[in-house]
């Protein structure tokens, strides 16, 4: 039996049972292919059903604003994600009447959705021969065929790209495609592999060389950047206040609190002689500034030591330049925060009810 063929049959008995599976509908599975991009099905699937339940229709997302669309995708991060899918579902309303692309070169036009995603989408929706190519797709192929070119290469990519695509099963694509990435997801897992319970381990090369673990290759290791975040909750006289950030940076149209950005943590008198902290207000404001969670927050290419503190202040004593804007508790739930934040505000919340008392200095 080939290689496709083992796949499907391991694919028919072994598949889990998703929504989106239950589907053709290339908009379901728009959604689903990029909430599953940057998470695990379980993590994944609350959020798809959240995000079909706002928004059921292309229509319904292109009309959304943008803080809504933000807020549905809080906490599975890359929010780009969330801003791109936005941005498409408009260009498909205005530019297609609303009637998704139903192939890979027209669907590969639409912001946020490159190679993987148009794959996918053409294949499992119009029964398009293309392959997909995603972390999954790498470990398998790689460990199968004994592959070692480095799969963050230029040709190592080609390499994989041309074998997904030679060893596809061409009848039925989108079967094929869910079929590899399932199986690499439950059975041909990053660590400890099963090898043992497996329907392709007597002709993987990895398997019968002992080097599951060498595979795949990689070549770079990503160089993870550390950066400090001191945060200072503003209480005013009616909320709290936060910010939209802005361009070019992570968390893009998030809201947070105010944030001085440092080489290490600063000190509460650090943070009142802060060009940003005197910037935001009117005149020399000196509240005192009382100290309390430290949080690590790990991304993919950096990670965030953020230090909270808590102040109160009169609210008209912030500047006009600044973007400061004094939300009720209420008004906070409708506004996207990144996860760290919901993390702080979550252990605020958890260190009260305890009657924790604070380790401030
Ligand atoms: N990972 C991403 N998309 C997937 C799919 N459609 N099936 C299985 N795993 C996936």
């Amino acid at each position: 039996m080939q290689f496709s063929a083992h796949l499907l049959k391991w694919y028919n008995a072994k598949k889990r049972d998703l929504p989106w599976r239950r589907t053709k509908e290339p908009y379901a599975i728009w959604i689903s292919e990029i909430i599953l991009q940057q998470t695990r099905v379980d993590q994944g699937l609350p959020y798809y059903e959240r995000f079909i339940q706002k928004f059921p229709t292309v229509y319904s997302l292109a009309n959304a604003s943008e803080n809504e669309v933000l807020k549905v995708w809080q906490g599975l991060g890359y929010y780009s994600r969330a801003r791109n899918l936005h941005h498409a579902a408009k260009s498909i309303v205005h530019d297609y009447h609303g009637i998704f692309p139903r192939n890979y070169d027209e669907i590969i036009n639409l912001k946020g959705i490159g190679s993987y995603t148009a794959a996918a989408i053409s294949s499992i929706c119009f029964d398009e021969p293309k392959a997909v190519v995603d972390g999954n797709v790498f470990r398998v192929l790689s460990r199968f065929h004994g592959i070692d070119n480095p799969i963050d290469s230029g040709d190592g990519k080609k390499i994989f790209v041309a074998l997904a695509n030679e060893v596809m099963d061409k009848t039925s694509p989108g079967e094929y495609n869910q079929a590899i990435m399932e199986f690499g997801a439950l059975q041909c897992k990053p660590s400890a592999p099963d090898c043992a319970s497996c329907y392709l381990s007597a002709k993987c090369h990895a398997s019968n060389t002992g080097t599951v673990d060498r595979f795949p290759v990689k070549s770079k290791t990503i160089k993870q950047k550390k950066r400090y975040f001191n945060y200072i909750m503003l209480a005013g006289d009616r909320g709290t206040f936060y910010q939209k950030r802005s361009d070019k940076d992570i968390w893009k149209h998030m809201y947070e609190p105010l944030l001085i950005e440092s080489n290490k943590y600063l000190a509460a008198n650090e943070i009142l002689n802060n060009r940003t902290w005197l910037n935001v207000f009117k005149k020399e404001v000196e509240p005192k500034l009382v100290r309390s969670e430290t949080i690590e927050h790990k991304l993919t290419h950096q990670t965030i030591n953020a230090r909270f503190w808590e102040a109160s202040i009169a609210s008209d004593s912030l500047s006009v330049n600044s973007a400061l804007e004094e939300f009720e508790e209420g008004e906070l739930l409708d506004i996207p925060i990144p996860r760290l934040i919901e993390k702080y505000l979550e252990q605020r919340r958890g260190n009260k009810e305890n009657n924790k008392p604070n380790l401030y200095s």
